[in-house]
């Protein structure tokens, strides 16, 4: 996730992209950039680092450029953040800013290079500023369209050139949003950055491009007919609408998971190939000699893992170790062992220590993580990035699920490397698979029925989830969301073992998750704790016939493969402890006692 702005008006252009850039920094801030018009020709500055850095340099310049210009703020997703690698890209006389993933970069850079455009970046981005410069006739709203009508994948793109006297900005699955001025236009990728010079906006849709001029705004379709457009008045405050409206970060995230998993996905599923692209570090010989796979991570991280347990056993015939980081001891691995760190910061001190133990062994090393170029990416063969955007809330939520997406590509890739499974398995498994981020909103759409549920149940001293097979990590996941914001006792367990001892803690009232949206056995673990008066909160398929018999209360999840319905389970657990510890009047985005990042063992 990135941020783009861009500015068209009379006043200097530079400071006005640094302050929108500044309220957009919550998207991305590992690198930034901005390019403006300057005396007729194309002025670019950018580097690696905070906005804040660039902007001291533009100062000490003395605050060069004209009335026009573009800024980005970047997360990187392709390319390490570096100078090189910073927005805006340029081609001739044209730059661009990018916030999305174009997933069929790599043929479009061989066929740019081949017409002799040369690139300076990692980025999927650079192909767009080429693609455009290679289209531009004289109209660079006609350029823009025919370059976006052969790019794939997501992009919210604004693009400046010396040659015209407007910014051109397109969308695709990416949010871009038009502010309205008096005599100036402002664009942004979210309205927070546009409230302290306009409240009128329009929200660009997809397919459509912009054209704006200082004074005029045109929006036209792809083919060049002129669209009409609506115009929003936001009364929104500043500090909700740097959550986007949302009243915290976590809740804002838990709503961009259905995007989040998009991304993840993004140009990484072959459904005709029935395979998964993901460059392992190694080569497909070496997975075939893999025998096991050990799975380092903390907390969350670490649940992600256990699900893995049972998906590689099933998907690649592989036995999975799962570790917490700092408990790991298994520094004479043999050298047939893959070794998976999975970290969403990347920094979480006990899972690099436990990486540096392994590497003696000699074993091949892939981590998972959020972050381009953190720590972990420098210990490991090769990395899968779940390119889900910075997290604010501390309560893991999105790169969670987004792990657990990146697990399902990994065991699948694996699986299909090793023949475990055939093609038409992986086909089915992954069409399955696409689907999952519109499942994932079905959830979020039942959000004021889960809000119920856990208002009813908020004064409870403690919380019991239960689960069986991919769904007991889930449990234990829900419950520690459940102790983390909400700050309730809860205790997450696998449905078989609570008659071997839990089951004392369970009394009239007893709030008890079950998760039983697959598997026939739960059933039973729910009459045990019926049986001792416990109220039974159960998160079921839809059309469930039996379990609305025992339950207090049902929350219908739509119907899924197993591995798909603990991701549906998850955002459901999220919601309730999110509502729980909304009730409670908890520090939701800052619990407690804890941190977003842990780099201390
Ligand atoms: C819980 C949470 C933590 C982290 C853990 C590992 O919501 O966020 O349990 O999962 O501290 O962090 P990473 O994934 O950054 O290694």
């Amino acid at each position: 996730m990135c941020g783009i702005v861009a500015y068209v008006g009379a006043e200097k252009a530079g400071p006005i992209l640094f302050d929108t850039l500044k309220r957009l920094e919550y998207r991305g801030y590992d690198s930034a950039g901005i390019a403006m018009r300057s005396n007729g020709d194309l002025l670019v500055l950018k580097s690696a680092g905070r906005i804040s850095e660039l902007e001291k340099a533009y100062l000490t310049q003395g605050s060069p450029g004209d009335c026009m210009g573009i800024g980005h703020t970047r997360w990187a997703t392709h390319g390490r953040p570096s100078d090189d690698n910073a927005h805006p890209h340029t081609s001739g006389d044209i730059a661009i800013v990018h916030n999305g993933i174009i997933e069929n970069y790599l043929e479009l850079r061989e066929r740019l290079f081949d017409l002799g455009y040369r690139f300076s970046s990692e980025t999927d981005s650079e192909v767009l500023a080429h693609l455009i410069n290679h289209h531009f006739r004289g109209d660079l709203a006609e350029a823009v369209s025919e370059a976006i009508s052969e790019v794939e994948g997501s992009y919210a793109l604004a693009v400046l050139s010396s040659r015209s006297s407007a910014v051109v900005c397109a969308r695709k699955d990416s949010p871009l949003v038009i502010g309205v001025g008096l005599g100036c236009n402002y664009v942004a990728s979210d309205v927070p950055a546009l409230l302290p010079y306009t409240r009128e906006v329009v929200r660009l849709r997809d397919g459509e491009l912009a054209i704006i001029h200082r004074g005029q705004l045109e929006i036209k379709d792809l083919s060049g007919r002129p669209v009409a457009y609506l115009m929003e008045h936001i009364d929104w405050d500043v500090d909700a609408a740097e959550k986007g409206g949302y009243s915290h970060f976590m809740l804002k995230e838990i709503h961009e998971q259905p995007r989040a998993l998009q991304e993840t996905m993004a140009g990484r599923i072959s459904e005709i190939g029935g395979d998964v692209m993901i460059d392992l570090g190694f080569s497909d010989d070496e997975v075939r000699k893999i025998q096991r796979v050990c799975i380092v991570a903390c907390g969350t991280s670490y649940h992600a893992g256990l699900l893995a347990r049972y998906l590689f056993l099933r998907a690649a015939g592989l036995p999975v170790d799962v570790e917490v980081a700092s408990e790991f001891q298994h520094q004479q691995m043999r050298p047939e062992t893959l070794l998976v760190a999975i970290s969403q910061s990347g920094e979480t001190a006990d899972t690099l220590q436990a990486l540096k133990k392994a590497s003696p062994c000699g074993i091949r090393c892939i981590a998972i993580t959020n972050v381009v170029g953190s720590t972990v990416t420098n210990l490991v063969d090769g990395t899968i990035y779940t390119r889900c955007g910075p997290e604010i809330g501390v309560a893991a939520t999105k790169t969670f699920t987004s792990q657990l997406a990146a697990l399902i590509l990994l065991g699948i890739r694996l699986g299909r490397a090793r023949g475990h499974i055939s093609p038409d398995k992986a086909r089915k498994m992954l069409v399955e698979f696409s689907r999952l981020p519109g499942f994932v909103q079905e959830v979020l759409d039942e959000r004021e029925k889960i809000r119920e549920i856990a208002e009813q149940y908020a004064g409870s001293s403690t919380y019991f989830f239960i689960g069986r097979d991919y769904l007991y990590p889930i449990a234990l996941e829900g419950a520690l969301k459940m102790k983390e914001i909400a700050y309730i006792p809860a205790e997450g367990y696998a449905g078989g073992e609570l008659k071997h001892g839990p089951l004392a803690l369970i009394t009239d009232g007893t709030p008890v998750v079950a998760l039983a949206t697959c598997g026939k056995k739960i059933q039973s673990n729910i009459k045990e704790v019926r049986a001792r008066g416990a109220e039974l909160i159960a998160i079921v398929e839809r059309g469930d016939p039996n379990i609305g018999k025992v339950a207090s209360t049902v929350i219908e999840l739509p119907p899924a493969m197993p591995i798909l319905s603990a991701v549906l389970c998850t955002v459901t657990l999220q919601l309730l402890s999110y509502y729980t510890a909304l009730k409670l009047g908890r520090e939701i985005d800052k619990p407690r006692n804890l941190a977003k990042s842990v780099t201390v063992e």
